[in-house]
C-alpha cells in the first residue's frame, strides 16, 4: 500500500483540564480529499494548528511524507510540502493579491533554489502568480489591495497563497466560511480539480458539500475521532448519527 502523505498517531493537546485533541489518528492519502467534521468545539481547528506547527502537541506523532515533523517549526513543515489556509485571515491589508502570491512563490523557491537574478526582471514569477490567481478565480481582482476585497475573495486569495507553495498536503479550515453560494461552488470545483495533485484535509460544516467532495470523512467529537470512512459509511454509522449527525439542525 502507498504510504499516506500525512499521518498522525495519538496526537493530543489540552488547554488546562480540557482535552481539545485527544489521541487523534488520521491519515491523509495522496489524491484524496479527507474531510474532518464535527460539532463546534470538537477540536478540528486545534488539530490543524497541531499539524501545521502553530501550536505544540502534548503527545503523539506527526509524519509528513514519512518523516517526523512534530517538533519542526511551521516554516520547515511548509518547506516540506505542507500548506494551510487560516480560519481567521492573516493577510496584509495594504498588499495586493498579486503581491501576496509573488511573495509566497519567492518564499517557496527560496527554500529550494538559489536565485541570482533581480526579482523585478523575473517575469516568469509574475506570470506564475497570475496563473495561480486565475485558478482560484481572482485574476481580475489581482491588483486590488486586500482591504478592498470581500471576505470570500480573501479566502480565495488565501488558497492561492497556499497553492503557490506547491503543497503535497493542503490543510483547509472552513475555507468556505463567509463565502456566498457562487464562491463556495467555485471553491468546491477547484478542490475537485486539485484532488489528484495532493492530499487535502477539508474542515467544512456544510454536510452537502462534504458528502459531495470528500473521498473519506473523519468525524471528531470531544477531541476524539469517532469514525472514519467514505460518505456511505459515515451516513450509516450509528455512533456518528447519535453523536453528531442526529444533532445537526
Ligand atoms: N488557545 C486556546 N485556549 C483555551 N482553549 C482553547 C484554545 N483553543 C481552543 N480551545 C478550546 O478547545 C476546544 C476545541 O476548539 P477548536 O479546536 O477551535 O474546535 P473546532 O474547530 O472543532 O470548533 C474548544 O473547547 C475551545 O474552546
Ligand atoms: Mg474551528
Amino acid at each position: 500500500m502507498v504510504e499516506p502523505l500525512l499521518t498522525t498517531r495519538g496526537l493530543s493537546r489540552g488547554f488546562g483540564a480540557l482535552k481539545a485533541c485527544d489521541g487523534v489518528d488520521i491519515d491523509i492519502r495522496a489524491g484524496e480529499i479527507h474531510a474532518l467534521i464535527g460539532p463546534n468545539g470538537a477540536g478540528k481547528s486545534t488539530f490543524v494548528k497541531l499539524v501545521s506547527g502553530e501550536i505544540a502537541p502534548d503527545s503523539g506523532s506527526i509524519h509528513l511524507l514519512g518523516k517526523p515533523v512534530g517538533t519542526l517549526p511551521m516554516t520547515a513543515r511548509a518547506g516540506m510540502g505542507m500548506a494551510r489556509s487560516f480560519q481567521v485571515s492573516a493577510l496584509a491589508p495594504s498588499m495586493t493579491g498579486l503581491e501576496h502570491v509573488v511573495l509566497a512563490l519567492l518564499q517557496h523557491r527560496g527554500g529550494v533554489f538559489h536565485f541570482f537574478r533581480p526579482i523585478a526582471r523575473d517575469t516568469g514569477l509574475k506570470a506564475r502568480a497570475e496563473e495561480i490567481l486565475a485558478r482560484v478565480g481572482m485574476l481580475d481582482r489581482a491588483t486590488i489591495p486586500v482591504a478592498g476585497l470581500s471576505h470570500g475573495e480573501r479566502r480565495q486569495l488565501e488558497i492561492a497563497i497556499a497553492l503557490a507553495l506547491e503543497p503535497r498536503v493542503l490543510l483547509l479550515d472552513e475555507p468556505m466560511a463567509g463565502m456566498g453560494a457562487e464562491g463556495s461552488a467555485r471553491l468546491a470545483a477547484l478542490l475537485n480539480e486539485l484532488r489528484g495533485d495532493m492530499g487535502i484535509l477539508l474542515i467544512e460544516h456544510d454536510m452537502e458539500t462534504v458528502f459531495a467532495l470528500a473521498d473519506r470523512i473523519s468525524v471528531m467529537v470531544g477531541g476524539q475521532i469517532v469514525a472514519t470512512g467514505n460518505a456511505g459509511e459515515i451516513r450509516s454509522n450509528a455512533t456518528v448519527q447519535s453523536a453528531y449527525l442526529g444533532d445537526a439542525p
